[in-house]
């Protein structure tokens, strides 16, 4: 994260260095730790001030030990997520975005569409020109997908219900019990950030 050029593009000596330039901070650390600023302390109270940001969602405060936070149901919507291989794609601490997928990698999702396919169907191709990159988008992020229907690049799908049904025709290439999609969808509405649970507003 410091180093990431992307983000603070710094190293622990330039921080150092600032903080131990700074007379407030010099003696507020030493009121804490006991020493000067130092790579040790700082990222110590990074990581504490991290820990202290209001929970994201009910999925995060199960991630962090709060078996309470979710239902048996939801969990056990989320064994299923794992267990049928949704993580392959929608995975880490965003439950996606992080890697390109082909849609309809074993299904063709639009020969079943049955509208004729446009650009943007066409997905990294229209940026890489690579015939690989044909129909393959980026793997969505699933927080707060209970609020943003409708689904998929061209909004054609409009329930998570059927968003999930798809994925297991189309991502998986295999059946599955309805019980098991309905509990996959009551694990999704778990990814709603606390605030827009409450209020049921758009992301
Ligand atoms: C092989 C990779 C892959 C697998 C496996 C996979 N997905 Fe997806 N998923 C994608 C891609 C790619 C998209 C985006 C499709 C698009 O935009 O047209 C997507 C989209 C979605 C969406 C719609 C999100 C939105 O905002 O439009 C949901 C919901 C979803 N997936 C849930 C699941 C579930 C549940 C499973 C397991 C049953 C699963 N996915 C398995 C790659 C995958």
């Amino acid at each position: 994260m410091l180093a990431n050029p992307l983000e603070f593009a710094s190293t622990w000596p330039a921080v150092v260095a600032r903080f131990s330039a700074d007379a407030q901070m010099v003696s507020q650390i030493k009121s804490v730790y006991g020493a000067a600023p130092s790579q040790a302390n700082l990222s110590d109270a990074l990581a504490t001030y991290q820990r202290s940001l209001p929970e994201p969602s009910r999925f995060d405060r199960f991630l962090r030990g709060d078996a309470s936070a979710i239902t048996a149901d939801e969990r056990l919507g989320y064994e299923k997520f794992k267990s049928y291989g949704c993580v392959a794609c929608h995975q880490g601490v965003n439950v996606g975005g992080n890697m390109f997928q082909r849609l309809g990698a074993l299904g063709n999702y639009f020969a079943d569409r049955g509208t004729p396919e446009t650009r943007l169907d066409q997905g990294r191709f229209n940026v890489t020109r690579r015939e690989s990159d044909r129909h393959v988008f980026k793997v969505p992020s699933l927080r707060n997908v209970a609020l943003t229907a409708p689904y998929f690049h061209d909004g054609s799908v409009p329930t998570l219900e059927a968003a999930v049904a798809a994925m297991f025709k189309y991502q998986l290439g295999r059946p599955a019990p309805e019980a098991d999609k309905r509990l996959i969808v009551q694990f999704l509405r778990t990814l709603t950030a606390q605030s827009l649970e409450k209020t049921g507003n758009k992301p």
